[in-house]
C-alpha cells in the first residue's frame, strides 16, 4: 500500500509540477495578500484544487488537509497534508526554488508514513516512505557525515507574523550564527528538509510551520539517517509547529543552543 502512495504522490507531483512551472515569471499569474508578508497566487490555488480532486477520487476515504483551505474529513486511516506551492514568496518573485509537498500521516500509527517533494524547476524528486529509505530522483540519499557544527551549513525561516510578533526566530538566529559555518533562509521549507536529506545541508530548525510544510520533508530527513524533534529534543509531530531536522551528529549541539533559556 505505502509504495502505491509514493507512485501516485509522485505522479500527482509531477502534473502539479508542470502547472507551477506554467504559472512561473507569467505575466497572467495573479497576486494577492493574505496580509502584507503572506502572499499567494492564483498558482496555489489552481494546484491546491487539482492535487486534492486527484488524491479524492483515488482514495476517496483518505482526510486531506491543505494549505488553501480544503479541509476533508474520512474514516480510512490516512490524512494527506498538501502544501500546493511551498516557496510563494520565491515563486511569485520569480526565483526558482519552490515545490509540491505531500506528506501521507497514518492516523493509526500516529506518523508519517509516506512523503515526496518535488522541485519541478530542477526536476528534483525527493520521495521516501517508513522502513524504505530516501530518494532524489529514484537514487538513495544519505545525510551528510559531519560532526562539528562550527562547520555545518543550516538553513532556517522566520514566520509571517514576525513584525508582530516576538516570537520571531531572530533569538534563535542571533544564537546560532556564531556557531556555525553559515545560515541560509532559501524560503521553501520543504525544500531545506529535503537538502538536509540529501546532504546538502548539514541542519534545519524553524517553528511556526505548518504540518503541509513539515510532514514530507521530515520523513525524508528520518529515512535519509537523519534526526527530527523540537527544538527541546522532544518527540515530533506534524501538527507541532516547530522542528529541528539535522544529520544526527550535530543535533545535540544544536538543540542545546535552540532550547537555552535566555
Ligand atoms: C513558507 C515557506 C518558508 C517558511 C514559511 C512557510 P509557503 O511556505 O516554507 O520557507 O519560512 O514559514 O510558510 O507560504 O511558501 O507555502
Ligand atoms: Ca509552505
Ligand atoms: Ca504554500
Amino acid at each position: 500500500m505505502q509504495g502505491e502512495f509514493v507512485r501516485f504522490a509522485r505522479d500527482i507531483a509531477i502534473e502539479a509540477g508542470a502547472l507551477l512551472l506554467k504559472g512561473f515569471r507569467s505575466e497572467s499569474t495573479i497576486i494577492s495578500y493574505k496580509s502584507r508578508t503572506d502572499l499567494v497566487t492564483d498558482v496555489d490555488r489552481s494546484s491546491e484544487a487539482f492535487l486534492v480532486g486527484r488524491i479524492s477520487d483515488r482514495f476517496p476515504d483518505h482526510a486531506i488537509i491543505a494549505e488553501e483551505g480544503s479541509r476533508k474529513d474520512a474514516a480510512g486511516g490516512y490524512l494527506w497534508y498538501v502544501d500546493p506551492l511551498d516557496g510563494t514568496n520565491n515563486f511569485a518573485h520569480g526565483i526558482p526554488f519552490f515545490c509540491v509537498s505531500i506528506g501521507i500521516f497514518s492516523l493509526n500509527e500516529s506518523r508519517v508514513v509516506a512523503g515526496v517533494v518535488y522541485n519541478p524547476y530542477l526536476d528534483e524528486m525527493f520521495t521516501a516512505e517508513r522502513g524504505g529509505g530516501a530518494f532524489l530522483n529514484g537514487k538513495p540519499v544519505h545525510v551528510s557525515l559531519t560532526a562539528d557544527a562550527g562547520i555545518s551549513l543550516i538553513a532556517t525561516g522566520f514566520p509571517y507574523d514576525r513584525t508582530q510578533s516576538g516570537n520571531n526566530n531572530l533569538m534563535e538566529f542571533n544564537r546560532i550564527l556564531p556557531q556555525v559555518q553559515g545560515v541560509r533562509r532559501m524560503g521553501a521549507a520543504a525544500i531545506d528538509l529535503s537538502y538536509v536529506a540529501c546532504g546538502r545541508l548539514d541542519g534545519y530548525w524553524e517553528a511556526k510551520l505548518f504540518p503541509w510544510d513539515m510532514a514530507a520533508g521530515s520523513l525524508l530527513v528520518e529515512e535519509a539517517g537523519g534526526t527530527v524533534t523540537r527544538y527541546d529534543g522532544g518527540q515530533f509531530y506534524p501538527d507541532y509547529p516547530e522542528i529541528l531536522a539535522t544529520n544526527g551528529k550535530i543535533h545535540k549541539e544544536m538543540s542545546i543552543i535552540l532550547s537555552r533559556r535566555e
